[in-house]
């Protein structure tokens, strides 16, 4: 429920529109002229404003303007029967949330209203919160109330403590590392979280991560090395990017599975392990099972439990809170101060269908904050708004092969180091400081995007 100021002169549309915002839950009050709506202005702080252009006592732009000139003004709609144009742009211009033509339709006035009202509400929020020095930021955290959050919280609430495997599904950057983390944490093992990223190492030396080896096994073994799943005997193993292991060490994983032993590469000891089991990939397994790339039974172990995150364009309710808990994490590791979003910016956020999810969020704000001369960012400084972005990102969620994802999400990654390299005037540390990776890491991307410093 909102407290919404309705400033209109016609007696009979007044009316209309206070009931109507009644029947949806609001509390209206009503103005007839300026010097009224100044008065309620004064008295009540409202939390948006319905305004009509032509009063009996001036313009509803001039409130507008005066309304405008604080800094956490309410969300002013201009809702009017001027047909003259130029006003819709004034009016934007002016830093009017939207402006609605009468006559008008609830429905439409309806859906600005809220949204006007959730910005409002969010940047009110994301200010008093980053002002409260004690707020602790948990990276870890699972942030949303979305109903698919809650369901997720729920099956990881009752299989954490639990030996069987997870399989964690989902799109790129839809947290399924984080989510694993959260798994570990609530399964109260006493050993260690172990990730092993199955696409990020050769073959040989991914067998030897997982496995370990002898003392000469293969060259440069120079020592003998314990592997992941010694090391995670009483912790939880996370196997990111299964759908890359190859079909070798698929079969060895098959064993470890089983019969809970593996030997070391070069290594005869028969070992046994009791760790705990995370996968995650963003491929689809079932169908590289169809393939025959990837071992049925292999599937079948690990998908004892299935967590399918959901992507955030079907769950954009959960956007205030993320923005909000990604803010403060972005400010704490910039040392930067920027607590406000711009209405403008908000609308585009909710417009916008996010293919590469969390992590492109996260991404999109921290270069925004970058960027940000003050403490507001602005809609100039996201960078999304191309419908095509729009089209692409439909496409590829319908094909659901995730590789139009990897795509974007490359070419969003390519696009934002470059420009914080570019900020930075190729200053590596402060680039790494900014992008959160190793200066190994950072390299690794210049070399494969081929970035140039001149
Ligand atoms: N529900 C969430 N709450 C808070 N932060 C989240 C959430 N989901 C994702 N994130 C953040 O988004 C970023 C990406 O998440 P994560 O690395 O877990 O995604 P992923 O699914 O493993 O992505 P990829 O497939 O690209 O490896 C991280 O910084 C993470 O902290
Ligand atoms: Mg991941």
């Amino acid at each position: 429920m909102s407290n919404i100021l309705v400033v209109e002169d016609d007696e009979v549309f007044s009316q209309l529109l206070t009931m109507h915002l009644e029947d949806i839950g609001h509390t209206p009050l009503a103005a007839h002229d300026l010097s009224q709506a100044r008065l309620h202005l004064k008295r009540m702080s409202p939390d948006a404003v319905l305004l009509d252009q032509q009063l009996p006592d001036g313009y509803g732009m001039d409130l507008l303007r005066e309304i405008k000139a604080d800094k956490d003004a309410p969300p002013v709609i201009m809702v009017t029967g001027v047909s003259d144009n130029a006003l819709v742009i004034e009016a934007m211009k002016a830093g009017a949330y939207d402006f609605v033509r009468k006559p008008m339709d609830e429905l439409e006035l309806d859906t600005t209203l809220n949204n006007a009202l959730r910005s409002h509400r969010l940047s009110r929020k994301v200010h008093a919160i980053s002002q409260a020095a004690d707020y602790e930021v948990d990276i870890n955290q699972i942030v949303g109330k979305s109903p698919a959050i809650t369901g997720l919280l729920k099956t990881i609430g009752s299989v954490a403590a639990s030996q069987a495997s997870v399989l964690i599904t989902g799109e790129s950057g839809t947290g399924k590392e984080v989510v694993a983390r959260a798994i570990h944490h609530h399964s109260e093992r006493s050993g260690l979280f172990l990730p092993v990223n199955c696409s990020a190492i050769v073959e040989n030396l991914l067998e030897s991560e997982l496995f370990g080896h002898e003392k000469g096994s293969f060259t440069g073994a120079e020592r003998s090395k314990p592997g992941k799943f010694e090391l995670a005997a009483d912790g939880t193993l996370f196997l990111d990017e299964l759908g890359e292991l190859p079909l070798n060490l698929q079969a060895k994983l098959l064993r470890v599975l089983q019969e809970g032993t593996f030997e070391r590469v070069g290594g005869t000891e028969t070992l046994h392990t009791s760790a705990r089991i995370v996968t995650a990939t963003n491929r689809d397994l079932e169908s590289m099972v169809r393939e025959g790339s990837f071992r049925e039974d292999l599937y079948y172990r690990l998908n004892v439990v299935n967590l399918d995150l959901p992507p955030l364009r079907d769950r954009m309710e959960d956007l205030p809170l993320l923005v909000e808990h990604l803010l403060h994490k972005i400010n704490r590791r910039l040392h930067a101060q920027v607590t406000n979003i711009a209405q403008a910016a908000w609308s585009r956020m909710q417009d916008y269908p996010w293919p590469g999810n969390v992590r492109e969020l996260e991404n999109i704000l921290t270069r925004a904050a970058v960027l940000c001369r003050d403490d507001t960012i602005t809609p100039d400084l996201l960078g999304i708004d191309t419908p095509a972005s729009d089209q692409d990102a439909k496409t590829s969620a319908d094909t659901g092969t995730g590789e139009l994802e990897l795509i974007s999400l490359d070419a969003l990654e390519e696009r934002h180091i470059k420009q914080v390299l570019q900020y930075t005037r190729w200053h590596r540390g402060k680039a790494c400081d900014i992008l959160g990776i190793s200066r190994p890491s950072l390299e690794r991307r210049i070399k494969k995007y081929a970035f140039d410093e001149s």
